[in-house]
């Protein structure tokens, strides 16, 4: 099957449960992601975020429920070989997670050079190109070593554009950054979004980065999907839970607990 480049896929998540012996991670997560959009998936320490993510991305199997992508169960599409897949996904992770010994233009192209979909000349005009997108021009022939932590993030979303994906994970892309490159980091997944009509679910518990590229924020606590909607109904919810995180967040200024209170009529 040929696929059109980077065009996004939508995502269904149907009932997921996920458990590590006695431990129940999720119970029960629905979502529906659509084509294009940017969501946010927020939620505390522990709450399993990167359990969803590495469940959507296909690193794991869920004890039970389905995940679809594109309309394709999540293992059918990655029993699929690369020149066969309809769509493609790529992902950002927690740690970077570059290759130490490789250069940042042999980190950018290792995918496609395991895939064997590009030429030479092709993998290096994609490398410019996806090193400009995230302001790395020049930076091809430095070792991850050399970089800074917010180098080395920047080069990890070049890697996984260089794919052309349609769908781009990123599990916390700000974690170990400070509040300027957090800043920095979220213009950039937000230039993506404007750039790229692709799906990107961005897991994180950072609202300076869902204030940023969120087009709907969905939040995580005991096992489910608590609640969804922008990131402005959001900061206006009454959920306890939810307003226990932004409070922790350090989101809702005395400000805002007291013009809730207002509106309420009661503690926010
Ligand atoms: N491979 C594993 N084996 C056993 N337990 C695991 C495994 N992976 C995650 N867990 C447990 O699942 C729970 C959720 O972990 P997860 O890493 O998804 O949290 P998180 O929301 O991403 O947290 P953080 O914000 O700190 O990254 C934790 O209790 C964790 O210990
Ligand atoms: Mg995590």
């Amino acid at each position: 099957m040929k696929r059109t480049p980077g065009k996004g896929v939508d995502v269904k998540v149907d009932n997921v449960i996920h458990e590590y012996g006695d431990l129940r991670v999720l119970d029960g997560v629905n979502m529906d992601i659509a084509a294009g959009e940017t969501l946010c998936v927020l939620g505390g320490s522990g709450t399993g975020k990167s359990v969803l993510v590495r469940l959507m991305a296909g690193l794991e199997v869920p004890t039970s429920g389905e995940i679809q992508i594109g309309g394709m169960l999540v293992p059918e599409y990655a029993a699929l070989p690369p020149d066969e897949k309809p769509f493609l996904v790529s992902m950002v992770f927690q740690h970077s997670a570059l290759l130490g010994s490789l250069t940042v233009e042999e980190n950018i192209t290792l995918r496609m050079r395991e895939h064997r979909t590009h030429s030479e000349k092709d993998m290096h005009s994609i490398c410019e190109q996806v090193l400009d997108e995230v302001e790395m021009g020049g930076s091809n022939n430095k070792l991850p070593g050399e970089l800074s932590g917010g180098m080395k993030k920047r080069v990890a979303l070049a890697r996984a554009l260089a794919v052309n994906p349609d769908l781009l994970f990123y599990d916390e892309p700000t974690a170990e950054l400070d509040p300027v490159l957090t800043e920095q980091i979220g213009l950039l997944i937000a230039r993506v979004r404007r750039d790229r009509p692709i799906t990107q679910v961005v897991v994180t518990h950072d609202m300076v980065i869902a204030d940023i590229v969120a087009d709907r924020v969905a939040m995580l606590g005991d096992g489910r999907i608590a609640e969804e909607g922008s990131y402005r109904e959001f900061l206006a919810s009454p959920d306890p839970g939810t307003r226990s995180f932004l409070e922790a967040a350090r989101v809702l200024t005395s400000r805002d607990q007291a013009d809730n209170k207002d509106k309420t009529g009661k503690d926010g």
